[in-house]
C-alpha cells in the first residue's frame, strides 16, 4: 500500500497547520498550565504504546476519537451527552485546545483525553481494535493538487485508523469540500479494510443522528455550503 505522506528525515509525518492564533486569555492560559497536563494521554515526540485504562483510569465499554476537533464543540458535545463512553481528541492547534478545555471546566466532563500534537504521531501509539467510533471532521482540505498529499485521508491512514478500530467500528468523515469527499471515497473504496455504508442519499446528505454542530460546519452552512457526510465500517478480521 503506497504511503504518499510528507515526513521529516527522523519518519515523523510533517505538520503545515497553525498551532496558535491570537494570545490566549489569562483563564484559559491557566487551563493550559493546570487543565491540559492533568487530561494529556500522552506525551509528545515519545514512541511508547499508550495504555488506555490507566489513562482514563477505567475500562469504558467504548473509546471514541476525534481528530482534529478544531475548538471542540463536537467533542465536549458528544462527551457530556455519553458520560458512559471515553474520547481522546487530538488537535495541535493550542487556540483550540484551550477552548475545549474551557468547555471541560464548564460541563465538569471526565471523559476526555487529550493529545495535542498531529494525530498521526499519537495513532501508532494505540493498541488494536480499541477504538468504536472515529470522527474527522471538516478536515483542511489543502485544495491545491501539488498539496494534494497533505490530506489525512490518505491509504496509510486509513490502514492505521482501521489497526486501532475494533471491528465493525465507524469512521465518520464529514466536509463541506466536494473534491476532498470524492478524494475520501475514492480512497475508501481502494482500501480493503473500510465500507462506506451509505445506501440512499440522505444517508450522506444529513448528518448522522445526534449530530452536534462543529463551527466549521456551521461557518459553511452560513454561506450556503452543503456537506456531505461519510460513515464508513470498519470490515471485521478473518
Ligand atoms: C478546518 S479545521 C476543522 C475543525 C473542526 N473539526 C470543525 O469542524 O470545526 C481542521 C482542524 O484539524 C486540525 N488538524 C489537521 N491535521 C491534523 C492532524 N494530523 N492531527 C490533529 N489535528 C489535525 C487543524 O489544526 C484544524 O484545527
Amino acid at each position: 500500500m503506497s504511503d504518499d505522506t510528507p515526513r521529516s528525515p527522523d519518519g515523523q509525518p510533517l505538520w503545515y497547520g497553525r498551532r496558535r492564533t491570537h494570545k490566549l486569555r489569562p483563564h484559559r492560559a491557566k487551563l493550559i498550565d493546570t487543565l491540559l497536563p492533568a487530561l494529556r494521554l500522552a506525551a509528545r515526540g515519545q514512541s511508547t504504546p499508550v495504555d488506555l485504562a490507566e489513562k482514563f483510569g477505567r475500562t469504558a465499554a467504548e473509546i471514541h476519537l476525534e481528530i482534529g476537533f478544531g475548538a471542540g464543540e463536537h467533542l465536549s458535545g458528544v462527551a457530556a451527552a455519553a458520560p458512559d463512553v471515553d474520547f481522546i481528541g487530538c488537535e495541535p492547534f493550542i487556540n483550540g485546545v484551550a477552548s475545549l478545555l474551557a468547555d471541560i471546566e464548564r460541563d465538569g466532563s471526565t471523559n476526555i483525553r487529550l493529545f495535542d500534537e498531529d494525530a498521526r504521531q499519537l495513532l501508532p501509539r494505540l493498541p488494536d481494535a480499541a477504538i468504536s467510533k472515529i470522527y474527522l471532521l471538516f478536515p483542511d482540505p489543502w485544495p491545491k493538487a501539488r498539496h494534494n498529499r497533505r490530506r489525512f485521508v490518505q491509504q496509510d491512514a486509513l490502514s492505521e485508523l482501521a489497526r486501532i478500530a475494533r471491528d465493525g467500528a465507524t469512521f465518520i468523515f464529514a466536509s463541506d469540500h466536494k473534491d476532498y469527499v470524492a478524494w475520501t471515497l475514492a480512497e475508501v473504496q481502494r482500501h480493503p479494510d473500510w465500507v462506506w455504508t451509505a445506501e440512499r442519499p440522505d444517508d450522506w446528505r444529513l448528518p448522522p443522528s445526534g449530530w452536534v454542530e462543529t463551527r466549521y460546519e456551521a461557518k459553511g452552512r452560513k454561506k450556503g455550503d452543503l456537506p456531505s457526510y461519510l460513515v464508513m465500517r470498519r470490515v471485521p478480521r478473518r
